[in-house]
């Protein structure tokens, strides 16, 4: 018989390799590549050896209804999971410690419950007492929740079996642990296989099965990505641990569209939705500052505006300092790049910080102008014009390229009191919604009028 071969597998992102190192080449992360067990290989590999049944054949047109979704009237909730839990569905809710994925989970759970579904929550992590304290602190201590505390794999799946909810939660994936594992609980092999049991319990029973999981820095434990493309929708709920504003966002979704966002405010009583994030982002926003520019974002089908903050001070350094957040740093050092060579804006010997208000994640190329506007407003120290918002692509020529949906950006920038965009030339506008409209062929033209000929 050949000899099993012994796999590596990275913690971090679940890449394998054939042999150990101390930095994972797939995602770059350190000390985060482990040994895992190998496969065991029963008789018969060769598939002439032993056959396998048939299986039944479809076609691809069906009579029968949609899988009618359960929502949970959290709106900010549902619409991330693209209007509601579909049954049969596996769900995955990635984090780091401590951002609230419990909390959103148990408040979840109760709402599911409340709106009649039957809902379960086992926790690996917390004892009875403590989420009830939790529940009764969130106020859910009445909601019709089914309460467990178990890490063994084989017991939480013929309790399910029994029950037979409509959603269950399971707090974490990395705590839980199966006997036909010879491996720690959290390590890759373990949460491998309690991914796959409950994601294929999911799919058998109906049941929607929610898992929750913790990103990880260190590389004992296996993080979220191990079990990504398994599970049907990959939520992941992000925010900076000093602010109180916490994202949902859909990575991946099966049953809707991906990049949709929900938006929450961790307070005393548990995460309350925010069903405006562009007044709560736009929030701490005073007088034009120089450096400060608005920019009219879409996030997954829905507006969202955010203010991108610059900040330009000469440098003691030989390599000056080039420090992003929330934004791309590739996308931002292309923009810096594309100012110096076709707009004759210098930045050498220039420190540059950029961050995005409230901290949010800004990934769209159709923040290009905003950035933009935003470095040359600090550099110059020059207030950009008030009550006004950007959006446009910058491409490497320096011409401003169109964007999607430009009719939704306006309309939400009107609806929270700007009265002017500036956007590219070449952009199709179908209605203004009573906005004025400068426009600008490339970044060339854009800063003469701005800022004159600087
Ligand atoms: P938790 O849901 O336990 O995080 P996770 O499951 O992602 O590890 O949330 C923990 C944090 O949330 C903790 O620092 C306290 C805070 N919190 C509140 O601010 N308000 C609340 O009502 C609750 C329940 C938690
Ligand atoms: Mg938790």
């Amino acid at each position: 018989m050949a000899k099993p071969v012994t796999a590596f597998t990275c913690t971090a992102c679940g890449a394998s390799h054939r042999k150990w190192s101390g930095r994972c080449d797939a995602c770059g992360e350190w000390n985060s590549i482990v040994e895992e067990a190998p496969l065991s290989q029963g008789p018969g590999r060769g598939l002439g050896a032993a056959r396998g049944r048939v299986i039944p054949l479809t076609g691809l047109s069906s009579d029968e209804p949609p899988p009618a979704r359960s929502a949970s009237g959290i709106a900010e909730l549902d619409r991330v999971l693209g209007g509601g839990l579909v049954p049969g569905s596996a769900i995955l809710v990635g984090g780091d410690p401590g951002i609230g994925k419990s909390t959103l989970m148990l408040q979840a759970a109760a709402a599911f419950a409340r709106a009649g579904a039957r809902a379960v929550y086992v926790s690996g992590e917390e004892a009875g007492a403590q989420l009830r304290m939790r529940a009764g602190r969130l106020g859910l201590a009445d909601a019709p929740v089914r309460l467990g505390t178990e890490t063994a794999l084989r017991d939480i799946l013929t309790t399910l079996d029994t029950e037979r909810p409509d959603v269950a939660v399971i707090d974490s994936i990395q705590t839980l642990w199966s006997d036909t594992v010879d491996a720690a609980p959290g390590s890759v092999g373990q949460v491998r296989a309690a991914a796959h049991e409950l994601v294929t319990f999911a799919k058998r029973s109906g049941v929607a099965v929610i898992l929750v999981g913790h990103v990880t820095k260190d590389g004992q434990i296996a993080g979220p990505r191990v079990v990504e493309h398994m599970v049907d929708t990959v939520l992941y709920f992000e925010g900076e641990r000093g602010h109180q504003f916490r994202i949902l966002r859909a990575v991946k979704n099966r049953f809707g569209p991906a990049g949709e966002i929900g938006v929450f405010e961790m307070t005393g009583g548990g995460l309350a939705e925010v069903a405006n994030p562009s007044a709560l982002f736009l929030s701490e926003r005073g007088q034009p500052n120089p450096g400060s520019a608005v920019f009219a974002g879409i996030e997954g089908t829905r507006p969202v505006l955010t203010e991108i903050q610059a900040l330009v001070a000469p440098s003691t350094l030989a390599s000056p300092r080039r420090t992003v957040v929330g934004l791309d740093g590739g996308r931002v050092s292309t923009i810096l790049a594309v100012l110096e060579a076709r707009c004759g804006v210098p930045f050498a010997g220039l420190d540059v910080f950029l961050n995005v208000a409230g901290g949010m994640r800004v990934s769209e190329p159709a923040a290009d102008l905003a950035i933009a506007a935003a470095l040359l407003s600090a550099r110059e120290d020059h207030a950009l014009p008030a009550e006004t918002v950007f959006f446009g692509e910058v491409s490497l020529s320096g011409a401003l390229r169109p964007v999607g949906q430009a009719e939704n950006r306006l309309k939400e920038a009107r609806k929270l009191g700007f009265s002017q965009a500036i956007l590219p030339t070449v952009q199709k506008v179908e209605g203004t919604d009573g906005m004025r409209v400068t426009r600008a062929a490339d970044l060339t033209s854009f800063t003469g009028e701005t800022f004159g000929a600087g």
